[in-house]
């Protein structure tokens, strides 16, 4: 059975897909999205996404939308899972009346509704009802060339004309309500074009299938552009316009000698834009629907090309649309899969930019694109300026998050260092006017005795001895929260396992909270509190058992905090030599050329006594 594809949207509508997912896995929060772990295959680490209205692992590859998502969790047919869902959502089941069901019985494809409708509308365009349509394109630039490679067409005024053109190829409203084209009323009864008025824009899918059709209106009118519903096959979200030609441009063999190169794979807004851009030579030039770009989009966009670019408007909401196309791509990377963003002119258009400056001030945009790693920095810290501790701590973590969505490790590893190094770069910490002058002349041997610190030999079981350092420095973060702020830089580069990195997001949530001035016991507490508002106790407790300290809270209260601190900085020292030389190295430079506050300096003088002591404990060589 059928069913009319109005009720299938009122169903997703009214069934919030998070949820039904949500009673058999846990949600939690990632960006704009949910993420858990995959229902479908056993997983430690969550690699199942939950987007607006649909579901993907990137581990196993399970995707669909809520109907399908109980078909596949509760091994249900398509019309139970159907039936199972509207009756918690209230909704009655349609009934099918004898005229839909003969119009099934005639069994035409809905391609073959669409072909005649786009049969009809392409000839309209050239008649005297479309005059107003065609000098509309035309008044817009398109050569006559342009409008029929691209099908162009004119809908008519919708006073059921189309009904009766198409009734002689036995194409019945029911037929056109299923294939989109028809609005329904309640029961589901064809009740008139949704076209009318409008230039038309069939829409491929990347096979050069006709799937749906867009419509412009004439001049200022709204909506603006109108795109045919989710049909049985068409789906907004994984169709590109444009895809089926930019994918035959790219991939087209070229001669050998001097042939040109392949087009770049270009995304754009809207429909005007691709077909200038084509127009113009800019022949792999794509966009989505009015949407932003779906992960299902972006799949599809790697299949034709390894790094698309993506243009986007200058002004706040081009930026905004970035940032989410940049979230929803991270997930996604490898290697071999990245994007490259260039930002349009402010107020521009690629259609008005071809228009106004012409084809060489957009080529030059797209040679100047950018890769993900190089703007990701700007994106996600677009718009914080001077900012204090919390925005710092802030952002910073939304930097490691982001890199941390890279499913592929040492990928990730790269991200988090560049977009960590952007971020030391551009907001170091101002320094504190301090009453106390002359260091940099005490920090000066210092930095020359440092230049010859050789990084240790790689040890065969390099990874596992890292890995135990890590666990060492989480669990004194554990014990003594009070360090965490001064550590808080070097602790958040390290790449660490994930059921470690859970425990330091919680410790720099609550410092980016703004706890980070209280005293040590208080400090324990509410970090206390707050692993276990995340579920992370038993995993506090396998960490600070393996590595037992001997200190009792009496003890620690005895013992001088800035020996924990010397502690923790050993075992981070351990773990890279030559960066953390680097860092004090860095740190005393800048001690010189400007004023630091005491914390700085006391931090300072702590990694340089650790130092120190390695280099007496024979723990790094000592080459002087
Ligand atoms: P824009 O509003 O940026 O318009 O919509 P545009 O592409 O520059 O259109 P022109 O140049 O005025 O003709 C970008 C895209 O957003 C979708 C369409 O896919 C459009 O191409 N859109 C826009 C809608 O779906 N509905 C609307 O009402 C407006
Ligand atoms: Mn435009």
């Amino acid at each position: 059975m059928a069913f009319d594809p109005a009720f299938l949207d009122e169903l997703r509508a009214r069934t919030p897909i998070t949820s039904v997912i949500g009673r058999r896995t846990k949600l939690v929060r990632s960006g704009r999205n949910w993420k858990a772990c995959c229902p479908f295959h056993g997983e430690k680490t969550p690699s199942f996404y939950v987007y607006d209205d649909h579901f993907h692992c990137f581990g196993c590859g399970v995707h669909g939308d809520v109907i399908s998502f109980v078909m596949q969790s509760e091994g249900r047919s398509f019309p139970e899972a159907v039936e199972e869902l509207a009756t918690a959502a209230g909704l009655e089941m349609p009934r099918m009346d004898r005229t839909q069901r003969e119009a099934q019985r005639e069994a035409r494809t809905l391609g073959d509704v669409l072909e005649a409708v786009q049969q009809a509308w392409r000839l309209r365009l050239h008649r005297n009802e479309g005059r107003e349509g065609l000098a509309y394109l035309r008044g817009r630039g398109l050569t006559d060339e342009t409008i029929a490679a691209f099908g162009l067409g004119w809908s008519g005024d919708g006073r059921g004309g189309l009904v009766a053109e198409l009734a002689a190829q036995d194409i019945t409203a029911p037929l056109l309500a299923q294939a989109g084209l028809m609005r329904v009323d309640e029961h589901g009864q064809p009740k008139g074009e949704l076209f009318f008025n409008r230039v038309t824009f069939p829409i491929h899918d990347r096979r050069g299938r006709l799937v749906s059709f867009g419509g412009r209106i004439l001049g200022d009118g709204q909506p603006k552009y109108l795109n045919g519903p989710e049909t049985a096959i068409f789906s907004k979200r994984r169709v590109l316009f444009g895809l089926d030609r930019a994918r035959a441009a790219v991939r087209a063999p070229r001669g050998g000698g001097h042939a040109a190169p392949a087009p770049e794979l270009l995304v754009v807004e809207g429909y005007m834009d691709v077909i200038a851009l084509h127009q113009a030579g800019f022949t792999g030039a794509v966009a989505p629907l009015g949407t932003a770009l779906t992960p299902e989009q972006m799949e599809a966009l790697w299949q034709v090309s390894s790094a698309p670019v993506l243009c986007f408007d200058g002004d706040a909401a081009g930026q905004r649309a970035a940032v989410k196309a940049a979230e929803t791509a991270l997930p996604l990377l490898n290697v071999e899969r990245t994007l490259r963003f260039c930002t349009l002119p402010e107020g521009e258009d690629p259609d008005s930019l071809l228009r106004q400056r012409g084809t060489a001030a957009m080529a030059a945009l797209v040679e100047g694109a950018r890769p993900l790693s190089e703007v990701l920095f700007g994106l996600l810290s677009e718009g914080t300026r001077d900012p204090g501790p919390e925005q710092r701590a802030a952002l910073r973590q939304r930097l490691v998050e982001a890199a941390g969505l890279i499913p592929d490790k040492s990928l990730a590893s790269e991200y988090r260092s560049t977009l960590l190094d952007r971020f030391f770069a551009t907001f170091r910490r101002r320094p504190a006017m301090s009453g106390r002058g002359g260091r940099g002349q005490g920090a000066a041997p210092a930095a020359r005795s440092l230049a010859g610190v050789l990084p240790v030999a790689p040890d065969l079981d390099a990874q596992s001895v890292a890995m135990e350092r890590m666990r060492i420095l989480t669990a004194i973060l554990l014990r003594h929260p009070e360090v965490l702020e001064e550590v808080q830089d070097a602790y958040c580069r390290l790449d660490m396992p994930p059921e470690l990195s859970a425990l330091r997001a919680v410790m720099l949530d609550m410092l980016a909270d703004g706890d980070g001035n209280a005293d040590a016991s208080a400090l324990l507490e509410a970090l206390g509190a707050r692993i276990g508002e995340a579920n992370l106790s038993d995993m506090r407790e396998r960490v600070l058992s393996s590595h037992p300290l001997p200190l009792s809270a009496q003890e620690r209260d005895d013992l001088m905090v800035m020996d924990i601190r010397q502690e923790w900085w050993h075992f981070y020292a351990l773990l890279n030599v030559e960066r953390f030389a680097a860092d004090i190295r860095l740190d005393t430079e800048r001690m010189s050329t400007g004023p630091i506050d005491e914390r700085q300096w006391e931090s300072l003088r702590v990694r340089l006594l650790t130092l120190e002591s390695l280099r007496r404990g024979g723990d790094i060589p000592d080459t002087q």
